[in-house]
């Protein structure tokens, strides 16, 4: 059986190569052409690489010839406004190129599409839990191109009788991130970074809080809450979850025609994350009150949970706890 990934060399998509391939799936790639790396990494695990972009349609139709799952992670992750129209070109008419392409395997079970909750976003809710039927608000390019990138999909799983399913992603992280204040979870939890954060989405008077409490030092961790003293909070998945999670889309009947958030076993509050980040590498936690609206993400994954025995179990701790364990990058 033959699973073509795009976007099969990222972060999702080596993790998800390997659980294919462990259960006997022939996996072959879609990889963009200045992605050496990606292509040698595809290349010693014995995959099939197609060299090529998500608008090269004839590439796309050979790709997905005999395939029974099309599994769609590429895709342009740019927040900056020059990028708009690429954004558009590679996860909009990309994911139109793409499903009409796997449309013609004569052998599809599954077409499936990695969304993400900036669909909502996530970042701004309008309530919590948020769950699948939440209004859909985007307030970036790349979530906007996330929510046509799925009407086009539910299209042809309407219109077309395409075996479709979608999952909207939390944001996605390696255990190895976790400690840098680079890494996506990162960014979240380090002081710096997360100053630069309130800058860049325009929360001066938080920032300046945050800085004058002494944000502006690499090592320090932040424990943030609103003026009232309600913890920020977040919802994240770790990787290895997420696959399980792609895995059941894929080879659960009840996934056909269904959009799922794929998150992590349970929220956690900023100073939970930063005393357990600071008991396992020795860092400073700087304890904020901020102005301004409260960070409160939180996912109802219940819909995975009862329809496909979706069963995340690598909750903020056990992130932590692996990450800081001798040899998390090779996890
Ligand atoms: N990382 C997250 O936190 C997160 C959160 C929500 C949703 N998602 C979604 O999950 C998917 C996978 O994310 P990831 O973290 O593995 O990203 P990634 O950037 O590590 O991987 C994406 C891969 O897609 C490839 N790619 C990009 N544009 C392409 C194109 N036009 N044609 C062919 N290949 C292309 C890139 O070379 C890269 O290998 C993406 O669709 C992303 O939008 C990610």
């Amino acid at each position: 059986m033959k699973a073509l990934v795009t976007g099969a060399a990222g972060r999702v998509g080596r993790r998800l190569t390997t659980r294919l391939r462990d259960a006997g799936v022939d996996v072959e790639a879609l990889v963009l052409p200045d992605d050496t790396a990606g292509q040698e990494w595809l290349t010693a695990q014995g995959v099939r690489c197609y060299v090529g972009t998500l608008g090269e349609r004839q590439l796309l139709r050979e790709a997905c010839a005999g395939a029974s799952y099309v599994v769609h992670l590429a895709a342009v992750m740019d927040w900056s406004s020059e990028a708009d129209h690429t954004v558009f070109e590679q996860n909009v008419r990309g994911t139109l190129n793409l499903v009409e392409a796997a449309a013609g395997s004569t052998e599809l079970r599954r077409f499936f599409l990695a969304s993400s909750d900036e669909v909502y976003p996530s970042l701004g809710a309008a309530y919590v839990p948020i769950d699948e039927a939440h209004p859909q608000r985007p307030y970036s390019a790349y979530g906007l191109s996330k929510q046509l990138a799925e009407s086009i999909v539910d299209y042809f799983g309407r219109a077309r009788r395409v075996p479709v399913t979608t999952a909207r992603f939390a944001l996605v992280t390696e255990a190895r991130e976790v400690l840098s204040p680079d890494g996506w979870l990162g960014r979240f939890l380090f002081a710096r970074p997360f100053l630069g954060m309130l800058r860049a989405t325009g929360r001066e008077a938080a920032a300046a809080v945050l800085e004058a409490a002494g944000g502006y030092d690499p090592d320090v961790l932040v424990d943030a809450m609103d003026d009232a003293g309600q913890p920020y909070t977040f919802h994240v998945v770790d990787v290895r979850d997420l696959v399980e999670g792609i895995w059941l889309q894929l080879t659960e009947e009840a996934a056909v025609g269904e959009t799922f958030n794929l998150s992590g076993p349970a929220p956690f509050t900023y100073s939970e994350a930063a005393d357990l980040l600071a008991e396992a590498t020795g860092r400073r936690v700087v304890r904020v009150r901020l102005p301004g609206v409260r960070i409160d993400v939180s996912h109802d994954i219940t819909k995975a949970q009862r329809m496909l025995g979706y069963a995340p179990e690598i909750d903020i701790g056990r992130l932590i706890g692996t990450a800081t364990r001798a040899g998390a990058a090779k996890e």
